[in-house]
């Protein structure tokens, strides 16, 4: 298994701030989904290695996170929040749109391996509701009309 060097440098650097080896583990773990795409069996073994886990800690770890993934996903994620702030501004509505416009459904990814879709619980941006996260962007205050510029756009940028 080999990261790149900005990934063992950021790790080695990390390692230094913090008291334990295990306090890394998250940012580890979404560096190294930045440059695989997805954390694999592989990946899972050699983090555990490198910070005295076992794989069996680090799936516990990953499994509550969301934004982390052990399956192969779009290059683009779209997570689509419809906890009960968005909800209430339409956030349900907003998912069954993704959903038919890429034709996929909960955790589905189209066929080109451009998009993924999620329905997600609060994603922390419910004064701003609906709110939809796409990889590391925020996209807030949102109606069908503004979610079909913003997929647009991802895939305008391949
Ligand atoms: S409920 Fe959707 S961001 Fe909080």
């Amino acid at each position: 298994m080999r990261f790149s060097e900005q990934f063992e440098q950021r790790f080695t650097e990390m390692l230094g701030h913090y008291p334990t080896k295990r306090s890394v583990l998250v940012p580890t773990l979404l560096y190294a989904q930045d440059e695989a795409g997805f954390l694999s069996d592989e990946i899972i073994h050699e983090i555990a290695g490198r910070l005295d886990l076992t794989d069996l800690e680090v799936r516990n770890v990953i499994s509550y996170y969301s934004m982390l993934t052990t399956k192969p996903r779009g290059k683009y994620n779209v997570q689509v929040c419809t906890n009960i702030a968005c909800m209430l501004r339409g956030g349900e509505e907003l998912l069954e749109h993704c959903s038919k416009k890429l034709g996929i459904g909960h955790k589905g990814t189209t066929a080109d391996g451009l998009f993924s879709l999620e329905e997600v619980e609060c994603i922390g941006a419910c004064s701003w509701a609906p709110a939809v996260q796409v990889n590391y962007d925020f996209h807030e205050n949102l109606t069908t009309v503004k979610m079909d510029k913003i997929l647009d756009g991802y895939k305008s940028k391949v």
